[in-house]
């Protein structure tokens, strides 16, 4: 009886033992003011082991090993799990047994290969402006959405400095240089002239294929007028193109990704912010049109705009409620989440849209 007692007691503290192991979550300054403090406790033997050493020991070592070792050190073995905790951070070598405890763990790490080489656009005639722009030299470029005053409310008050971000959707770069002006290190991600915009497939829209055809063409002048931007605004910035389901991981890992009124264009938002935010460690940015329907039933709502009578519209698909948006983004890991609502100047008009900023909690 007692030694399935024993062996029960073993059992159950081995597997407290892992479940500690595996929660392994650490501030860096913390941990090294914290290791300085408790350094006297790993005196084995004669000799001081060093943080590193000690948790090596630790995350290699079988329950048994460690238990006797404690009882040397007259420390009780969940008093070093707890140090190991907090003094694991900073220290090179934890990530790799941190993977082997809890499976693979994606690190994205940038390929400069992944970019677009610059274009080099002289001729303004062969640029198809979506943001109104002031440019050095060229003065106030107009185009259909004029962000300038509102950007700030756009983009939900984040502030960007010394951030990692990800612009997905950029079109001729508002969202990129304005983020860039406030101190962050933007890429700036959108379809060429080689990927397809997501219309909708109409059997009777008999322009189906050519329509298709021009936006070839047209979202090769909204690229020239990224890049017409980028330079005139001497902006750092990269591009990667490509489509939004398949954001490469080449891109590396970002602090903020931020989609701009373009989950209403795509056949599959889920699947778009998915592929944009396993890149975002900290946060994302989700802005779109707000209608009138969608505000007051206040619940997470996804409607097809697609009307089979009219074969309108064309290039877009949904009408997203906020907190769809809110439900889809918590379901990716940002659990701490906000809505602000705002209006934007179109072609003159004002819209309302609104802003979902959501702070990675998984
Ligand atoms: C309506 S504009 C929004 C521009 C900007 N983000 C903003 O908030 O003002 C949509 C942008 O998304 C891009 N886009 C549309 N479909 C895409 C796709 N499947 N993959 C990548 N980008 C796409 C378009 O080329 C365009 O630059």
């Amino acid at each position: 009886m007692m030694k399935d007692l024993d062996a029960f007691q073993i059992d159950h503290e081995t597997k407290s033992f892992e479940a500690l192991k595996a929660d392994l979550r650490y501030e860096r300054d913390q941990a090294l003011r914290y290791w300085k403090s408790i350094k006297k406790r790993y005196v084995y033997r004669g000799r001081q082991y060093r943080a590193q050493e000690v948790i090596d020991w630790f995350m290699a070592a079988p329950y048994m090993e460690v238990k006797a070792i404690s009882e040397e050190l007259r420390i009780d073995w969940k008093t070093i799990g707890n140090d190991i905790r907090r003094i694991a951070d900073p220290l090179s070598g934890l990530e790799e047994k941190r993977t082997i405890l809890l499976g693979p763990k994606a690190s994205f790490v940038e390929d400069a290969g992944v970019y677009a080489t610059p274009r080099i656009v002289k001729d303004i005639e062969q640029c198809y402006f979506y943001h109104t722009i002031d440019l050095p030299g060229y003065g106030t470029i107009h185009g259909d959405w004029d962000l300038r005053d509102g950007i700030k409310d756009y983009l939900g008050g984040v502030n960007f400095r010394g951030k990692r971000i990800l612009d997905v959707g950029t079109a001729n770069g508002m969202i990129c240089f304005n983020t860039e002006k406030q101190g962050g290190k933007v890429t700036a991600f959108d379809l060429s002239k080689d990927y397809s915009w997501n219309l909708v497939p109409y059997t009777k829209w008999k322009e189906y294929e050519y329509a298709t055809d021009w936006h070839h063409s047209h979202i090769d002048s909204l690229n020239n007028a990224y890049w017409f931007c980028h330079r005139s605004l001497n902006s750092n910035a990269k591009v990667v193109y490509g489509d939004v389901y398949n954001i490469p991981e080449q891109i590396g890992q970002v602090d903020i990704a931020i989609y701009g009124s373009i989950l209403l264009h795509l056949r599959d938002p889920f699947l778009a912010l998915q592929s944009g935010t396993r890149l975002a460690r900290e946060g994302v940015v989700v802005t779109d049109v707000l209608r009138d329907e969608t505000h007051k039933l206040k619940e997470p709502y996804l409607r097809f705009l697609p009307d089979p009578e009219t074969s309108e519209p064309k290039d877009t698909w949904w009408d997203l409620s906020p907190e769809f948006v809110v439900r889809v983004v918590k379901v990716l890991g940002f659990e701490n989440t906000s809505i602000t609502y705002h209006s934007q100047t179109f072609k003159g008009d004002k819209i309302r849209l609104f802003t979902v900023v959501g702070r990675r909690t998984s």
